[in-house]
């Protein structure tokens, strides 16, 4: 019996939303998961200094070393299944997924998207480019949303979202920093501790 479902996080780069999840788990926000293990596809990203940091252990895999998709993606499940993870959180991981890989964790993988979804998603979508796309549409309000993660990028079910104004004079990267700070570091753990929650609930 759980107390705990057990939490791997997928990360590429800087890990504000790793960082996020790990202060909400500190200060009791996520208490019915924690977070086991960190992967990186990137090598030296400062996402691994907050988990180490935090007491997290962290993994490298990177498509380079692993050779093809089919390698990546297995040394990936290796991984996470090695750490009996219960939930795989995608918090800036800048890597598609395969269909098998996702269909494996069926409702098992959640990602955080810097937009509200169908807005500035799907292939080409990611980082900063989705704030300068919003800019360039000229759009009011954007924001967040956590979803579930299947075969369609950015296409999986939504679990929550949340909206973000622009403000005039933003750049991208003002703008980026508020959708961050007003809903992705907000709806990213408490969708974690929701799911955690129904986790061992069910099969705790
Ligand atoms: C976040 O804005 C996240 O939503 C986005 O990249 C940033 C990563 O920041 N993810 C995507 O665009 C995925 N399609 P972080 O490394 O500081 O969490």
């Amino acid at each position: 019996m759980k107390d705990k479902a057990n939490v791997t996080v997928l990360v590429s780069g800087g890990g504000t939303n790793l960082g996020a999840i790990l202060a909400a788990e500190r200060d009791g926000i996520i208490n019915s998961g924690r977070v086991r293990l960190v992967i990186s596809n990137k090598e030296g990203a400062y996402a691994l200094t907050r988990a180490k940091e935090a007491g997290v252990p962290t993994e490298t895999v990177t498509k380079k070393s692993c050779g093809s998709q089919e390698a990546f993606e297995e040394k990936l499940s290796r991984l996470i299944d090695a750490a009996d993870t219960d939930l795989v959180v995608l918090a800036g991981f800048m890597s598609i997924l395969s269909a098998d890989f996702t269909k494996k964790y069926e409702h098992r993988i959640i990602n955080v998207h810097p937009s509200l979804i169908p807005s500035f998603c799907g292939a080409g979508f990611y980082g900063l480019h989705v704030h300068e796309a919003a800019l360039a549409k000229g759009v009011r309000v954007t924001g967040a949303t956590v979803h579930y993660v299947n075969e369609i990028p950015d296409g999986g079910e939504i679990i929550d979202q949340r909206a973000v104004y622009v403000e005039d004079g933003d750049t991208p990267e003002t703008l980026q920093r508020r959708v961050m700070e007003q809903a992705e570091w907000i709806i990213l753990p408490r969708a974690v501790e929701k799911i955690c929650a129904g986790i061992i609930k069910t099969e705790g």
